[in-house]
Formats: structure tokens, sequence, C-alpha cells
């Protein structure tokens, strides 16, 4: 059996037994061992964080908390109006380094400070970006230290991620939704906004994304878009029998390495679709999300969006069997003590049904399934992969992984059987996503004369 896993194991830690933990570099050390010893995300990359003035500044505290324990180091820049709603006390202590707020800076020797913050950067995320703050940029005005910077910058090997925050009014007004449109052109990458209640008392779009939202975008952004151009469908979840209105029958599945997967290829530039069974989740950034119940509802949805797709995942925990026929009124207890008698009638085969359509045999649609066994797992798994008849079978042990926020999988294919070691969903979905972009790679590959 080959193992991999090296590559999990090797980046963070090591850097970091080297280097003296300063508040920054804690809060990794903290992070990677809570997590073991996957990388983190933003491990090496150095955010140099601008915040102007709105409300939402209260947000950007916990964007830069949430920036550093992805692994990032964090240089907070503010206009003066941001001060007005935040203190660069805060910023200071949640980022461990002096905040920057005025082009005059003496602090830096050469007294450039807009130009030395900006060599160093990975990425300048403005968040929030106000509304007039957007304006300026769109003049390549420069009159305050972090409208400098984004003029300076090298904008070639320096992208500016901008998260929008403004009163419903100012982000529907022409002016601001024609500079939105500029800004882009201009190469910079606007994160969205949300919709719902304001400070202002009002309730429409210009909220900014929430830090959690933010983190994701900006992870993304950074993840190399190995699965570009793909459309990847995934189903997650378990599925509900109903025995009658208010009983049914399920299982134990979360979702949870469902939903990790659709991220994992959205950050890795597909255009994602997660069909899910009745989990509580929060759909992942970027992803379209179908909600069903029943196994029969999750095979329509499924094979509908199939024949669009380029990459199948079956992940979801299907129900084998449904009850025949379901009653239409609560079963009451007759005071008999006789059980009710069901009968069951068994499921069609979603990841059968997908890997036998037209487009997966003849190579347009490549199909992955999930086997959540009990024991003999590696057999168990290999025979079930002849059986679908997929290209790719991720096999693991049921009751260790639902639930769960980690787990450990087996990679079989006809090459073999490959060990993902223990690490969280989220990392094993990363890996597998790269998995699956390099077989797609090789499958497209023109055959050798
Ligand atoms: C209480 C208050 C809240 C504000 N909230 C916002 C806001 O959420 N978004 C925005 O674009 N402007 C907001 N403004 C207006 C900006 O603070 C103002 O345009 C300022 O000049 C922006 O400066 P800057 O872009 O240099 O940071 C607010 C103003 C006040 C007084």
């Amino acid at each position: 059996m080959k193992i991999i896993g090296g590559d999990v194991q090797a980046n963070s830690e090591g850097a970091q037994a080297d280097t003296l933990p300063t508040m920054t570099n804690l809060a990794n050390v903290q992070e990677t061992s809570q997590q073991g010893a996957a990388p983190l995300e933003l491990d090496g990359k150095h955010i140099v964080l601008g915040l102007s003035g709105g409300i939402a500044c209260y947000k950007a505290a916990e964007l830069c908390r949430a920036l550093i324990r992805a692994g990032a180091t964090v240089q907070v820049v503010m206009t003066e109006a941001a001060e007005q709603f935040i203190t660069p006390v805060t910023m200071q202590a949640l980022s461990g380094r002096p905040v920057y707020t005025s082009q005059w800076d003496s602090r830096e020797d050469n007294s450039m400070a807009h130009i030395n913050l900006s060599r160093e950067a990975d990425a300048l995320v403005v968040a929030p970006m106000s509304a007039d703050f957007m304006a300026k940029l769109l003049h390549g005005r420069a009159d305050d230290l972090l409208s400098l910077m984004c003029l300076a910058r090298r904008i070639d090997k320096v992208p500016l991620l901008v998260a929008p925050a403004m009163n419903r009014e100012m982000y529907a007004h022409p002016a601001t939704q024609r500079n939105f449109v500029q800004l882009e052109a201009d190469g910079a990458t606007v994160l969205g906004v949300g919709n719902g209640f304001q400070a202002c008392g009002e309730t429409g779009d210009g909220r900014m994304l929430e830090p959690a939202q933010l983190l994701e975008d900006v992870i993304a952004f950074f993840t190399p878009k190995v699965l570009a151009g793909q459309r990847v469908l995934v189903t997650a979840g378990p599925t509900y029998e109903a025995i009658d209105p208010v009983r049914g029958i399920t299982n134990l599945s979360s979702g949870k390495m469902g939903f990790a997967i659709a991220r994992a290829a959205r950050e890795a530039g597909a255009e994602v679709t997660l069909v899910a069974g009745p989990v509580s989740l929060e759909t992942p950034r970027g992803v379209t999300r179908i909600n069903v119940k029943s196994a029969q509802n999750m095979l329509e949805a499924t094979e509908i969006r199939a024949h669009v797709a380029t990459v199948f995942i079956a992940t979801a925990a299907v129900a084998d069997w449904r009850v025949a026929t379901p009653s239409q009124q609560k079963i009451k207890k007759d005071g008999s003590g006789a059980a009710p008698q069901l009968t069951f009638m068994e499921n069609q085969d979603i990841l059968a049904t997908v890997a036998q359509s037209p487009a997966a045999r003849d190579g347009r649609l490549y199909c992955v399934g999930f086997a959540a066994e009990s024991h003999d797992l590696l057999s168990n798994a290999q025979a079930k992969r002849l059986r679908k008849q997929v290209p790719l079978l991720v096999g693991n042990i049921g009751p260790d992984t639902f639930g769960q926020d980690h787990n450990t999988v087996l990679l079989i294919d006809a090459q073999g059987a490959t060990e993902l070691p223990r690490a969280s969903k989220l990392s094993l979905a990363r890996q597998l996503v790269r998995e699956i972009a390099s077989r797609i790679t090789l499958q497209n590959k023109p055959l050798a004369p």
C-alpha cells in the first residue's frame, strides 16, 4: 500500500520550532497544535489589512484574529476615519504589530511606509472598504497612507481584495455600482456584500461579509486553481425516509465531509453544486446548494445536475431502503403491545445510476464514490468500486467519521490503495480535490502516438 502524507506533516511545525513565539506566531502555534500537524491555510502569507471608515470596523478586529489563526501575519493600516470607529490600540493588540495610520509616520528609516509595507505584502485586504475609499481608489488618489499604498503597490505581485460595507442606499447608488465595475476592471477583487439588518436600522444589501466568510474568500484566493473550468456536483449528508408524518429513518451522517469537499472544490476554482440531505451546516462560500430530504429527492436533484457536471462526488450516506407505503397519519400505539409491521423497498442507487450515464461511461463525467464500512475496509471498498464501476472510491469507517471533524480515508483506484492519514475533514477534502484534479488531468491527456 502506498502511503502519502509527507506534505501534510512537513512545513509549519518545523518552521515555527525555530522561531521565538512572538505574539503573532504564538497564535499560530496554538492553532497548529489544536489541529494536529496539518499546515495552516495562510502559513507564510503576510497580509496588509486596511480599514477605512465604517461601522463594520468592529468586524475587522475579528477578521484580523481569523487571519492570524489561519497562519498569516497581519499588518494593520487604518484611515483617519477608521480610527473613529475602532482604536489602533485594539488592532495592534490583535495583530501583534504597531498599526500605521499616517503617510508621515517617522518610524520607517526612509520615511516611506507606503513603499515598505506594500513591498512586504502577499495581499492587501481592505475591510471594510467605505464608499468614499473606493471612489478614491478609482481616481488613483493617494492623500492618506492606505490609498497611497493601494496605488504604490506592485500591481502584478500584490493583489488587492476589498470588502465593501455601506448603507443600502449608498450601495445601490449608480455611482457606487459604476465604481465596483471599474474597480474590478482595474484588477481588484471585490469580495461582495451581505444582505440584512444594517447599523442604520435599514435592511438590504451592503453589510460587510462576516469575518469567517472573508477568511474563506482570502484562503480561496490563494488556493491553486487545479479545478478551474470544472463543474463539480457533490452530494452530502444523510437522507430521511418517512415512516409517517412525524417519524422517519435516517442515519448519523453529519454532512461535514461533503460540505468540506464542496468548499475545497470551490477554493480550487470549480463551479460547485451541493445536493444536501437534512443537515444544518452553513453553505460554503460561492457554492450552490440544493436541499433534499429523501433518497428519491436526492436522486432526482442529482440526475438533473449530473448532465452538466464534469465531476461527481457522492459523499452522501443515502438510505438503501425506504418504507414502501409511509402512513398518511401518525401511527399510534393501540395498547395491544403489537409493533407496527413496516415493509421496505430498495432505493435506486444514486452513484451507480450516475456512473452508468453516457457522460460517465465516455469519460466526460469523472465519478467518485464514498464507502462507509464497519469492517474490512480495504476489501469492502475495493469490491464497491468494482461494483459501482467508478474510477475512484474513498473508503472510511462509518462510526469513526459520522459527526466527527477528523477522519482517515483510503483512496482506491485501479492502481491500488492510498491512505490519507488522520486529518481534519477540510484538510482531507483539499487533498482529495488535488488527487481528483491530477487524475482528471491524466485522463484528459492525449494518448501518446
Ligand atoms: C456613524 C457613521 C457611520 C458610517 N458608516 C459608513 C459605512 O458603513 N460605509 C461607508 O462607506 N461610509 C460610512 N460612513 C461615512 C464614512 O465614514 C466617510 O465617508 C469617511 O469620509 C470615510 O473615510 P475613509 O474612506 O477615508 O475611511 C459613516 C459615517 C458615520 C458618521
